[in-house]
């Protein structure tokens, strides 16, 4: 095994929500995971108080999160829902859209987004991306828009808000609706304008790689109070959860939190993800992040719980010290390598990204991962994919079909040192200058 020394900070207090700045720093001969995952801060003593206060499924925390959401983006609503997809899902029932309805998806997104308006029996139209921000390209919108199409969904990729502006004027102009897809970008804005609250609607995503993680869970954004209403009742229709569901995400997500702590990632993990690249089956479904049973609704319905919404009440609040951080350390990994790298940035000076993974583009990306992950540096790639292939209209899709071949995220949480993110870098750029891309 190839190991390497790597400062962690460790969190005192709080290392397991990974919130805040560490105070005690350390010094370990560690490989670095490609994402931390953490258990919500007193997930398992929480919920047995809330079992026991009988609490755990309905309250009066689902109310209080829904409000200082709202808040917190800047809409007059916000409803809990059981998932991103399911969002998604109550958006376009609220809507009352008829089958064929033209719905246009970015051509590079999660592959659920527009597997999801195709099974509805939406009419489902791709326009392509731009490199710098990954998002849709509103030149590529202007092209495929009509006074036919009902839903435009924009995705704001990674925590780097795409040119949502110029989107929403020509959706607008068209009499569509505009969909925010939030699911990772709890924190980023536009000269002070949240994500989530440009369009008709925003969902956001508590997965657990998500900046706000209930252990499954999302949450819809609206202006329209018509709208809200609706989606509120549709989700209130959802089946309860019961203690087997809540057994089983505590222990999911602890196994994850596990793994990708340092200690048994780099005792456990890291040597059978080099293993696994020995034997050429590197692409596996630890190693991609997207797998086709994850276009299904499986385990992503029934009703958002009262003990989820106190989960995410409490991360908002220590959510902002932990953004700084995050910012901090992907803007360190992408000066560190400006000059050998292509970062996907939105360079709009008004635009603040909350880099929920720090996005590069590598000609060899497969063989980049490969020699990092030698070298220590786990990555993550094919998180999202070029979903032209879910419609049946003709096109051209460069940038898509480019970013799926190209895209790597690289570690850059806001547990990793100044001292870690600077040897990443230095490890990237010897990855790149061997390979003379
Ligand atoms: C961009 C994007 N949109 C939507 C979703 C769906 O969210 P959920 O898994 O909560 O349904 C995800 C999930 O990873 C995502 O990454």
């Amino acid at each position: 095994m190839h190991t390497v020394p790597v400062s962690y900070r460790r969190c005192g207090g709080c290392s397991r929500s990974g919130l805040g700045v560490g105070k005690i720093r350390e010094r370990r001969t560690l490989p670095v995971a490609r994402q931390r995952i953490h258990l919500p801060p007193r997930a398992w003593r929480r919920a047995v108080k809330s079992a026991l206060g009988g609490e755990l499924w309905v309250g009066d925390s689902i109310a209080e999160l829904e409000n200082a959401f709202a808040q917190f983006i800047g809409t007059p609503d916000a409803v809990v829902v059981p998932s991103g997809r399911a969002g998604l899902r109550f958006i376009f029932e609220a809507l009352d859209l008829e089958p064929g309805a033209e719905v246009i998806c970015s051509a590079f997104a999660y592959p659920v987004v527009p597997h999801l308006a195709r099974t509805l029996g939406y009419d489902v139209r791709f326009a392509d991306i731009e490199l710098d921000t990954l998002g849709m390209d509103p030149a590529a919108l202007e092209r495929v828009i009509s006074d036919r199409t009902r839903v435009v969904i924009a995705t704001h990729l990674y925590g780097v808000p795409c040119r949502i502006r110029e989107i929403r004027d020509l959706v607008e102009a068209h009499g569509a609706t505009l969909v925010e897809d939030c699911a990772h970008c709890y924190g980023a804005s536009i000269a002070g304008q949240s994500a989530g609250s440009f369009g008709g609607f925003g969902y956001f995503s508590f997965e657990t790689s998500k900046p706000i993680n209930t252990m499954g869970g999302g949450i819809v954004t609206t202006a329209d109070a018509a709208m809200a209403k609706r989606i509120r009742e549709i989700a209130a229709k959802q089946e309860s959860k019961d203690l087997a569901w809540l057994r089983k995400r505590l222990f999911k997500t602890s196994f994850e939190a596990t793994v990708t702590h340092p200690l048994p990632f780099s005792l456990g993990v890291y040597p059978a993800l080099r293993l696994l690249q020995g034997k050429d089956e590197g692409d596996d479904r630890f190693a991609s992040g997207y797998q086709p049973d994850e276009t299904t609704m499986q385990g992503r319905m029934g009703r958002f719980t009262n003990y989820q919404a106190t989960l995410a009440l409490d991360q908002m609040q220590h959510v902002l010290p932990q953004l700084e951080r995050r910012i901090r350390n992907a803007e360190r990994l992408m000066n560190g390598l400006e000059d050998v790298v292509r970062f996907q940035s939105n360079d709009d000076p008004e635009v603040r990204s909350d880099y929920m993974l720090v996005t590069a583009l590598f000609p060899r990306m497969e063989e980049v991962s490969r020699r990092l992950l030698k070298l220590g540096v786990d990555s993550k790639h094919h998180y999202m994919r070029d979903c032209t292939a879910i419609g049946e209209h003709g096109g051209s899709f460069a940038n898509a079909e480019r970013a799926e071949r190209e895209v790597l995220h690289l570690p850059a949480y806001p547990e990793l040192s100044d001292a870690s993110i600077d040897w990443i870098a230095e490890r990237v750029r010897r990855v790149v200058e061997e390979l003379g891309d």
